[in-house]
């Protein structure tokens, strides 16, 4: 059996994540990349209406997290946007391919196939392309993007996700430890005595050792096996990521979520900061992973390194409208004071960001519709004093900390 063969029988017999169709009558699995959102935020500067003739492909879609999601998004934006899911799995892809018949979602194109041959497929060119847990099990991660890119069209951009070599500390001990004592045995064979082994593990273990891996933990032989018993997995650093990406012509556009990826953002002593601040962004990024060594996976948006700089949305002019990636600003300001600190935790890291005195007032006023001109106008109708300049000011410094978690990003009209 060749490497690949055991990749494919893997994803046949365990397809990953595991997910019940009927589960789409309550919830839409939301993540990155691949978030609308995000893709218009961060490969189009906040400018494509991705509602029209734009294609995005899943390459390794597997049971349709990103596909769906995605999917239902460009469905409540109407237009006649096309996603195209490719995997090589039958049995993921009659998942994914049942959630979507759950939503009544008719924009998806399901294709059996290895995204080795994108460049033979006759599928045409995609604006975007997310590949999500896949490059790094391949035999070859260089050729995989290479076939990507060989599928991406002028001013398109890639979502990406591969594993981060310091998060998932312990988890290739155990996986070196279950090849040493593996027999010819089946996946249950497997699963049970990966179980045995985990039972057994002492408390000095790396990955027992370890809080932030959990997929081993949920009771889901998918997710067991995925973690632990995969034949070919692989994991980087960012420096890595940002090789990879270069041997394909690419460069990042953003780490997700940005925050993490800036030691700014956690760095307490001044003199460190500037310093850190100072670093080349693929070196503070390289910085911040080393210096919070939790990152498990790295997600990254990605260019044609000639089209970095533009491709990401800034709130440099009254048209920008911000925009809430998935909360309710209402009840988001409400926890908010002026003067105060926003915060949030990623993986046991906590990072901090101090809130403007305008910040809760602005921040209720996001709705996705209105633009910074309004938002200011409408302040200011309460508050003849509030000049252009002291609302933007206060606006950078909420949407810094927004952003860097995540939590907004920008559009235009
Ligand atoms: C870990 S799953 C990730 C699924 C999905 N992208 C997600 O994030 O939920 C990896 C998927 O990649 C698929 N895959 C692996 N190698 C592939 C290849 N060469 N071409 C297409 N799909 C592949 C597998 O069948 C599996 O469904």
């Amino acid at each position: 059996m060749t490497g690949n063969d055991r990749v494919r029988g893997q994803y046949e017999a365990y397809p990953y994540p595991h997910r019940k169709p009927a589960d789409e009558a309550w919830r839409l699995v939301v993540g990155s990349p691949s978030h609308v959102l995000e893709i218009n935020h961060y490969l189009f500067a906040g400018r494509r209406d991705l509602a029209s003739g734009f294609r995005a492909l899943f390459a390794g879609g597997g049971t349709g997290d990103g596909a769906i999601m995605l999917a239902q998004q460009l469905a409540w934006a109407g237009g006649d946007a096309e996603v195209v899911h490719l995997d090589l799995s039958d049995a993921s892809q009659a998942i994914a391919k049942a959630r979507a018949e759950a939503r009544g979602l008719r924009n998806i194109r399901f294709v059996r196939g290895s995204l080795l041959d994108l460049p033979t497929l006759g599928l045409g060119s995609f604006d975007y392309i997310d590949c999500c847990g896949v490059l790094h099990h391949l035999e070859s991660p260089e050729a995989g993007l290479e076939a990507l890119v060989s599928a991406l069209a002028d001013g398109g951009g890639l979502g990406l996700m591969v594993y981060g070599q310091l998060g998932r500390s312990g988890v290739y001990d155990v996986q070196t430890m279950l090849r040493m004592i593996d027999g010819e045995d089946d996946g249950p064979a497997r699963i049970a005595r990966a179980k045995r082994l985990l039972a057994d593990l002492p408390e000095s273990n790396r990955l027992k050792r370890n809080p932030f891996i959990r997929d081993h933990l949920q009771g889901d032989d998918a997710g067991l096996y995925d973690l632990l018993l995969h034949s070919r997995d692989r994991a980087y650093t960012v420096p890595e990521v940002v090789a990879l990406l270069e041997s394909a012509g690419l460069a990042p556009t953003a780490w997700i979520e940005p925050g993490r990826y800036d030691p700014s953002s956690y760095l307490r002593n001044p003199d460190l900061k500037k310093r850190a601040v100072a670093l080349p962004s693929a070196d503070r990024a390289a910085f911040a992973e080393l210096l919070a060594g939790n990152m498990k996976q790295h997600v990254v948006y990605a260019a044609p390194a000639g089209r970095v700089a533009a491709a990401v949305a800034v709130p440099d002019s009254p048209e920008a409208i911000p925009v809430l990636r998935e909360q309710d600003a209402t009840a988001l300001a409400r926890g908010l004071k002026p003067g105060g600190t926003l915060t949030a935790t990623f993986d046991g890291l906590q990072l901090s960001y101090p809130l403007p005195r305008l910040g809760p007032a602005i921040l209720s006023r996001v709705d996705g519709e209105r633009d910074l001109a309004a938002i200011h106008k409408d302040l200011a109708a309460g508050n003849a004093k509030l000049g252009w300049e002291t609302f933007k000011k206060d606006f950078d410094a909420l949407y810094a900390g927004m952003n860097a978690i995540n939590a907004m990003v920008i559009r235009y009209r």
